[in-house]
C-alpha cells in the first residue's frame, strides 16, 4: 500500500472505464473548436481595468478591502496585512472535560476519538441553537500516515487502531464561544456530540424500505447505521445541516479478496475492486464492510443526510437525493417556493445533479420533510451555451433504483460528462449558480469523456468554474444559459488554453478549485485542493489557497495560503459575521508539515477563526 497515494488516485484506480455517447461531434476540428472556446471565454465578462496591477487593493462587497498576499511554501497560514487567525478546534481536541489532551505519542485510542473532534474537517455551518453558537463540521476521512504514524506500517493494526479511524470519521458538533476576542470551544456543552459510523438514522424518501438498502441488520430497510466520508455540506433555511458522504466506496473490501467479482453497478461506484478497500480495514472488526457478506450496505452510503444541530430529531438520509460522490449540497428556495438542492458527483466524468422538492417551503411552517419527496435532475451543457436539467425518471428504471443506481440513470439520459464536479455555490443576490470542476486527466484522453465546451481543455490540470442563470431567474425551471467563470491555469508557463482565461495573472494563479461559497455580501470565495509542488506547470501556485472571486467583473484575488500539503476546505462565518471559520485539511498528508503547533508536533486538521483587526464584517 502507498501511503503517498491520494483517496483520489485509488479511487481512480479502481474505477472503470467506460463507454459514454455524448452529443459532442467527434469530427469537429480542434482548431475549430478552440475557436469556439475562445470565443466563449471572451464574452463570459469584461475585465476591470487594472485588473492586473501588482499594487491593486481587492474590494470586498462586505465593505472592506485587502492588499491580494503573494504565494507561499511556508509550513503557516497567510493573510493579507489587517487581517488575524488562530485555531478554534483541531482533531482530536477534547469535547468534554473528561476526555484527554491529544496524546502525540499514540494519536488518540477508539475512545478518546469518540468524545473528541474528528479529524479532516471538511464542510462546515454555524447555528445558533438556543442562543449558542453550535459549529457543526464534517469529518472526512483520516490520512493513514498520519493517524496510525505511531505504527511501522503507518496503517491501523490492532482492532483499537481500526475503530479509532473509525470514530475519526462523520461530523464534530461542537459548542464555540469567543473569551476575550478568542474562539474557544465550550466542553461540556449539551450540544457536543459526535455523529460517526455507528449514529442510527432514519431512511427517508423512495428509497425506505427498498429492497436494495436491505441487510442481516436492517430486514426492513429503515434504518441506516453511520454516516461518513463525509465532504462538503448544505444548509437549510429551517435550520438543518446537510452532510454529504463522498468516497464511500473506499470502506468496502470482500473476504473473497482477489477472487471477488464486482456488479456492473458496483463497478460504477468503485466498489471493493479485487476485493479490497482504500487501507482503512473497517471489515477486520465490522461485518458490514465485507461486501462478500453483506452485499447491500454499500447501497446504504453515499447519500446526503440532513442532521438537527440541536440533536433533538434523529437525523435521517435523505435517498430522494441520489446515490453518488456527493461533493456538497447547495440549497436555494425558488421562485416557485420549491427547495432546489445542486450536487456535485466528484469523480472524472461524472455529473452535475440537481432535486427539486414537490412541495413548497413555508417559512412560518414546519420544513422537516421537504427533501423527502421529489425529482431529482443531471445537467447537460449544450456547446452553445445553453443546457438543460434531465429528469432521471426517464431512464425507465423502477424509482428506487434510479435513485440507488443514480450515476446509471443519468448515463441513461445522456448527462454531459464533467471535470470532478466538487463545490456549487449559488449567488445570495442574483439567480444564478456556480460549480468547481477541479480537474480531470482524462479529459479528451478517455474516449468517455471527449472534449466539450463546459469542459474544454484536454487533461485538464488546473480545472476551472462554470456558472449558469436559470430561464426566467427560477432555480426550478428546466432550462439555463451558462458560461465559463474562470479557467484556472499558468500564464507564466504557458501562453495557449492552459495559461488559463483572461482573469487569471501572475498575481492570481491557482490550481483545482474545489471549495465553493458565497459570503451574505456577494463575494465568492474559492479554496483550492491541489498540486501544491510548485514546480513545473504549477511554478509559481505554492500551497493551497483562499481566492476571493467578484462574480461580476470576473477578478479574482488571493486572500489566504495555507501550511503545507494541506487543502483548504469548509468555510462559514459566526452569526455577526465578524469572524470567517476556515477549514485546513490534512496539513503534513506527504510528510512535510508540523501544523498548527509546530516543532515535533503531528501535524492536525483545524478549523481557524479570521477576523478584521479593525473588527468590521468580513463577509
Ligand atoms: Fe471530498 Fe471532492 O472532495
Ligand atoms: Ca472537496
Ligand atoms: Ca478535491
Amino acid at each position: 500500500m502507498n501511503h503517498h497515494l491520494s483517496f483520489d488516485e485509488w479511487d481512480d484506480a479502481s474505477a472503470p472505464e467506460r463507454q459514454q455517447d455524448t452529443e459532442f461531434d467527434a469530427v469537429m476540428s480542434r482548431r475549430y473548436f478552440l475557436k469556439g472556446v475562445a470565443a466563449l471565454g471572451a464574452s463570459a465578462f469584461v475585465m476591470t481595468a487594472g485588473l492586473s496591477a501588482k499594487t491593486a487593493m481587492a474590494a470586498s462587497k462586505a465593505g472592506f478591502q485587502f492588499k491580494p498576499i503573494a504565494v507561499s511554501t511556508a509550513d503557516t497560514v497567510q493573510l493579507p496585512e489587517g487581517f488575524t487567525s488562530q485555531v478554534v478546534v483541531r482533531w482530536g481536541d477534547p469535547l468534554t472535560s473528561t476526555t484527554p489532551e491529544f496524546n502525540h505519542q499514540t494519536r488518540g485510542t477508539a475512545s478518546s476519538q469518540m468524545t473528541a473532534a474528528g479529524d479532516n474537517n471538511d464542510g462546515m455551518d454555524v447555528f445558533d441553537v438556543n442562543g449558542r453558537t453550535v459549529l457543526v463540521i464534517n469529518n472526512e476521512y483520516t490520512n493513514r500516515s498520519v493517524t496510525f504514524g505511531n505504527r511501522e506500517t503507518k496503517l491501523p493494526e490492532t482492532d483499537d487502531d481500526v475503530n479509532k479511524g473509525k470514530m475519526a470519521h462523520g461530523l464534530t458538533v461542537v459548542e464555540i464561544a469567543e473569551i476575550n476576542g478568542q474562539w474557544q470551544v465550550v466542553k461540556d456543552s449539551p450540544y457536543n456530540r459526535r455523529v460517526t459510523p455507528e449514529t442510527a438514522f432514519d431512511v427517508v424518501g423512495p428509497v425506505r424500505g427498498s429492497e436494495l438498502i436491505k441487510t442481516s441488520a436492517d430486514r426492513a430497510g429503515t434504518t441506516i447505521r453511520g454516516t461518513f466520508n463525509n465532504c462538503g455540506n448544505g444548509k437549510t433555511p429551517w435550520g438543518t445541516y446537510l452532510a454529504c458522504e463522498e468516497n464511500f466506496n473506499g470502506y468496502f473490501s470482500s473476504s473473497e479478496g482477489e477472487g471477488f467479482k464486482q456488479t456492473d453497478a458496483q463497478a460504477r461506484y468503485g466498489i471493493a475492486k479485487n476485493g479490497k478497500d482504500w487501507g482503512y480495514k473497517w471489515a477486520q472488526t465490522d461485518d458490514r464492510f465485507d461486501v462478500s457478506k453483506e452485499p447491500n450496505e454499500a447501497n446504504r452510503h453515499g447519500w446526503v443526510v440532513e442532521v438537527d444541530p440541536s440533536g433533538q430529531r434523529r437525523p435521517v438520509k435523505l435517498t430522494a437525493l441520489g446515490r453518488f460522490k456527493h461533493e456538497n449540497a447547495e440549497l436555494v428556495i425558488a421562485e416557485t417556493g420549491q427547495a432546489v438542492v445542486y450536487l456535485g458527483d466528484d469523480e472524472r466524468g461524472e455529473f452535475l445533479y440537481r432535486f427539486v422538492s414537490r412541495d413548497r417551503y413555508n417559512p412560518s411552517g414546519d420544513n422537516a420533510r421537504l427533501l423527502h419527496e421529489g425529482e431529482l435532475f443531471v445537467a447537460k451543457f449544450h456547446d452553445d451555451g445553453r443546457g438543460e436539467w434531465l429528469s432521471l425518471n426517464a431512464a425507465g428504471m423502477a424509482p428506487d433504483e434510479t435513485l440507488v443506481y443514480a450515476r446509471i440513470a443519468a448515463s441513461k439520459v445522456g448527462a454531459t460528462t464533467m471535470d470532478r464536479p466538487e463545490w456549487v455555490a449559488a449567488n445570495p443576490h442574483k439567480a444564478e449558480a456556480y460549480v468547481a470542476l477541479t480537474n480531470n486527466k482524462y479529459r479528451g484522453v478517455r474516449e468517455s469523456q471527449p472534449l466539450n465546451m463546459a469542459n474544454p481543455r484536454e487533461k485538464n490540470p488546473y480545472g476551472h468554474i462554470v456558472r449558469w442563470t436559470p430561464d426566467q431567474g427560477n432555480h426550478a425551471a428546466d432550462r439555463f444559459t451558462w458560461d465559463m467563470y474562470v479557467m484556472a491555469g499558468n500564464p507564466l508557463v504557458h501562453s495557449d488554453l492552459m495559461a488559463g482565461s483572461s482573469n487569471i495573472t501572475a498575481e492570481n494563479m491557482f490550481n483545482s478549485p474545489d471549495g465553493l461559497k458565497f459570503d451574505s455580501a456577494g463575494n465568492l470565495w474559492i479554496q483550492t485542493d491541489g498540486n501544491y509542488s510548485n514546480e513545473d506547470g504549477f511554478a509559481g501556485m505554492g500551497n493551497n489557497q483562499m481566492l476571493m472571486g467578484d462574480p461580476e467583473t470576473g477578478a479574482i484575488h488571493r486572500f489566504l495560503v495555507g501550511p503545507r500539503d494541506c487543502e483548504i476546505t469548509g468555510l462559514t462565518w459566526s452569526l455577526d459575521r465578524k469572524t470567517m471559520f476556515v477549514g485546513i485539511q490534512h496539513p503534513g498528508e506527504r510528510g512535510n508539515s508540523h501544523w498548527p503547533e509546530g516543532g515535533d508536533a503531528v501535524p492536525r486538521s483545524a478549523v481557524i477563526a479570521i477576523k478584521r483587526d479593525d473588527g468590521g464584517l468580513i463577509g
